[in-house]
């Protein structure tokens, strides 16, 4: 009777947990992405389903972030299974790559070699992770779910202002080919706002995944098109390097922060150890006791540390040997943090050097979240705005430029006078070394699902976004959080406009950190369950073009 009682007591001071959301929730870069995902999830598809949709669609009406030419990571949580797991659909080096493939005969870097033209691509590996995707995980077979990106490449799209300015900072590397041009400028300019772009070619290359899968593209008449193109225009692919390629799937990254778990991206992206390091080292501060000039020092300061390991430890897990487990301990931080003075910044010269990063800063996030609680947070990327702005004719498929992801000049010293990067240098096959930081952040009560595209400040924009949800702030505050960004080289706190207020700004100064102001940046796209109030909410970047959206589910 005792125990009854004791039992009864204790489900009725229990909150209530919901075991599946009220609503399903989506946040991509696109509306017209978002609404592919819902389109998807209304015809009895899950979120695996929707992901596969939604980077589909991306891949057709944000030819300037992500597309079949690109790679990315898909974080999984399969709610059946209760597992988490990080699809690795990155670019890999091709087989004829090699470590000095773009220095000139003097050792040194040709310019723009590995940005622009058929020489600069990796090996697509978005395609094999679609298909991995809808097959391992998907209810729907790729002639569903591709449905809405082959309706919008055949349709058109309407012409943003994002898509104009990000043409304009790439019109130098479309000069270099006629396709591309072709394809995503009218008469070498920038579309005017609202010009349909239709996309032909893409939409019969997804039309061969939707009836071949991966086959459809890495082999066959997509594949023979995509290497002679590459090939005629000075590129080193050959059919063996899309016949073997592999996405990977490779267990997530974890660590604690107040009570949370932290679930993020697994090497080859940096970004799932930076952010667990950088929370580590915060979780031996009491930020919310601090002025905000005392929060934004630390927070630099975790920065700075977690970007010099990174250029140190980080590539491909496949060929160099990380040290993970080390990287990720809690007594590790200790030791980071132990260097942290409050009253000064720490010159990055003082700390044992390394190459600084250099990453491209165009790529898309989207996050998702279905009926079942099943989760998706997934980063996608061609790199530079429109990759390498080369097309291989009669595919319609944008190659990336990941190769410039590599460490280009390995084991020689920089501008900076520092030697390192080796874990991160060319080699056939290998993976690129990433930023790109697709995360879960779980407790009982909560799911939330964040990520964001901005190159090597992607891994800074989650952290901010990551302090704010463990706030208990709604995602609209971590999508919208102004940024500050230290990436250890250079010795500089990039920051937007409106993150510090005048004291903060004097405070920081005086304790030594070098401040710039910088346009905004990134592109956010979160989503939340709250299972204790048994709620979803989804937020998008204010700063770009995005949509996030709740739907309650169709009625049966
Ligand atoms: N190309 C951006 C990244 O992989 O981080």
């Amino acid at each position: 009777m005792l125990i009854r009682l004791f039992l009864l007591l204790c489900l009725a001071v229990a909150p209530l947990h919901a075991a599946q959301p009220p609503a399903s929730a989506m946040a991509s870069a696109h509306p017209l992405a978002t609404e592919a995902g819902f389109e998807i999830l209304d015809q009895g598809g899950n979120a695996f389903d929707a992901a596969v949709a939604v980077s589909a669609a991306l891949a057709v009406v944000e030819p300037y972030s992500s597309g079949l030419g690109g790679g990315g990571f898909w974080l999984l949580h399969d709610a059946d299974a209760s597992r988490d797991v990080m699809i690795d659909g990155r670019e890999r080096a091709p087989l004829a790559a090699h470590r000095d493939m773009y220095l000139d005969p003097r050792g040194e870097a040709i310019p723009r070699a590995s940005m622009d033209g058929a020489l600069a691509a990796g090996i697509p590996g978005v395609p094999a992770a679609l298909d991995h995707l809808a097959r391992e995980y998907g209810r729907l077979p790729l002639s569903a779910s591709l449905a809405p990106a082959i309706r919008l490449a055949r349709e058109g799209f309407a012409v943003t202002p994002h898509y104009r300015r990000m043409a304009a900072f790439r019109l130098e590397a479309f000069d270099k080919d006629p396709e591309a041009a072709r394809l995503f400028l009218r008469d070498g300019q920038p579309p005017e706002l609202g010009h349909l772009v239709r996309q032909p070619e893409l939409a019969w290359v997804l039309e061969r995944m939707a009836g071949e899968g991966a086959d459809g593209f890495y082999r066959g008449a997509v594949a023979e098109r995509l290497v002679a193109g590459v090939r005629k225009a000075g590129g080193i692919w050959t059919d063996k390097d899309l016949a073997e390629y592999q996405v990977v799937e490779r267990e997530p990254v974890r660590g604690q922060y107040r009570g949370f778990e932290i679930i993020s991206a697994a090497p080859p992206s940096s970004g799932g150890i930076a952010l667990v390091t950088m929370l580590n080292i915060l979780a031996g501060f009491d930020l919310a006791a601090l002025d905000e000039a005392g929060r934004a020092h630390l927070i630099v300061e975790a920065m700075r540390r977690a970007y010099r390991d990174r250029a140190e430890y980080l590539g491909d897990p496949d060929f160099v040997a990380i040290p993970t487990e080390r990287l990720l301990h809690p007594f590790y931080a200790d030791g980071l943090r132990a260097s942290i003075r409050m009253d000064k910044a720490t010159p990055s010269a003082s700390l044992p050097g390394a190459q600084p990063v250099k990453q491209g800063d165009d790529t898309t996030h989207f996050s998702i979240l279905d009926a079942d609680g099943n989760a998706v947070s997934a980063t996608l990327s061609i790199n530079y705005p429109f990759g390498a702005a080369f097309v291989p004719p009669g595919t319609g498929v944008l190659l990336n430029d990941e190769m410039d992801d590599f460490s280009i000049k390995p084991g020689v010293p920089n501008a900076y006078g520092l030697v390192g990067a080796e874990a991160n240098a060319i080699a056939p096959g290998r993976r690129m070394l990433s930023s790109m930081t697709p995360t879960f952040i779980r407790s009982d009560d909560q799911l939330m699902i964040l990520g964001s595209p901005g190159g090597s400040r992607i891994i800074t924009m989650v952290l901010l976004g990551a302090l704010e949800a463990v706030d208990g702030k709604p995602p609209l505050a971590w999508v919208a959080r102004p940024r500050v960004h230290h990436q250890y080289l250079p010795d500089v706190v990039y920051h937007e406009p409106g993150a510090f207020d005048g004291p903060a700004r004097a405070a920081l100064e005086a304790r030594g950190h070098a401040l710039l102001e910088q346009p905004t940046w990134g592109n956010m796209q979160a989503v939340l369950w709250d299972k204790a109030r048994n709620a979803v909410d989804a937020a998008s970047d204010p700063r770009v073009e995005g949509m996030g959206a709740v739907r309650a589910f169709p009625a049966p």
